[in-house]
């Protein structure tokens, strides 16, 4: 039988540089499309080649692409997984080949941890307790009911799960808070708005909408505008990412909060990728730093906002 090796015989590159293979979710959203630039731009600068394949947010093209990175021998495959589940027979034929596997953004729930090294991104369900911690504060004064609407992330991406985790742990407190629709929009502004036309239609009070994404938030915003009402006065938004379009909807008035997530993950990918392939040891968790955004925060942020 023939085994793959080290992968360091037909598949050696003459000019020596590093050689990342990297499989991004998509396009979904102003986020996505930040952080595969940063992860372009920082491979340009480290002199990385980067091997780049965007899975349209489908784990099986996903699937495909880390194989074919396998076949081509990179030297580290990182990949941001679409959803948690699923990923253990690649990740494994991944290790047989010892390819070493760097997690960007998203994690996967894989019991055997020996399929990856490290894992580089945000505390999603912090980001959730973020929003939900807010909304209390916000609503610490009234005794009514508090209408929510939520509007998911892509079904079992660990943003979804763990986003939605957070902010119903923060709000369970106070059985005023009645989340009265959840649904997911798949982190895209058309189906963001699709969703919020329906929820607007089968809900006869809305005071409260929680968006998983800024681009859900903005499409939500179109539909609240068509249906008549004022987003962020009628219908409070609370939403996750801070990327531009939303902190000029927040300068109008139209997002009440934004919680951070940082998309500019490119230069610590590279540097952990060079660790790796020199053998060295790094951290099984890298957590990124983030704040929140009230309107006032965000209308400052907006003239040097990168993304
Ligand atoms: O995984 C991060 C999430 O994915 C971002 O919040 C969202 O905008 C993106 O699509």
């Amino acid at each position: 039988a023939c085994s793959s090796g080290s992968g360091s015989s037909d598949g050696k590159k003459s000019d020596g540089k590093l050689t990342i293979g990297f499989a991004q979710v998509g396009a979904e959203s102003g986020w996505r499309t930040a952080n595969t630039k940063s992860i372009q731009d920082a491979a340009k600068k480290a002199g990385v080649t980067l091997k780049f394949s965007d899975a349209q947010q489908k784990q099986e093209n996903q699937i495909k692409a880390i194989r074919s990175f396998i076949q081509q021998k990179v030297d580290v495959i990182a990949f941001s997984p679409v959803v948690e589940s699923g990923w253990d027979t690649v990740l494994k034929e991944a290790k047989a080949a010892h390819i070493p596997v760097i997690l960007t953004d998203r994690a996967v729930d894989s019991k055997d941890e020996s399929l990856y090294v490290t894992f580089l991104g945000s505390d999603f369900v912090e980001e959730g307790k973020k929003a939900g911690d807010w909304l209390v504060k916000e609503y610490a004064s009234g005794s009514g009911d508090v209408n929510i609407v939520q509007l998911e992330g892509t079904t079992g991406s660990a943003p979804a799960n763990d986003r939605k985790a957070g902010f119903a742990d923060a709000i369970k407190g106070d059985p005023k808070f009645k989340i009265v629709a959840s649904q997911t929009g798949d982190f895209t502004r058309a189906k963001g708005k699709e969703v919020m036309q329906a929820f607007l239609k089968s809900q006869p009070k809305i005071d409260v909408l929680y968006a998983h994404n800024d681009d859900m938030a903005l499409g939500a915003i179109q539909a609240i505008e068509e249906a008549g009402k004022k987003p962020g006065t009628d219908i409070k938004i609370v939403s996750v990412d801070g990327v531009k379009d939303a902190f000029t909807a927040m300068s109008q008035g139209k997002i009440n909060f934004d919680v951070e997530c940082n998309p500019l993950l490119g230069d610590q990918l590279m540097d952990l990728a060079k660790k790796v392939k020199a053998g060295e040891s790094v951290p099984r968790r890298i957590q990124t730093e983030e704040g929140t955004f009230t309107p006032e925060q965000a209308t400052a942020a907006l003239p040097n906002r990168q993304y």
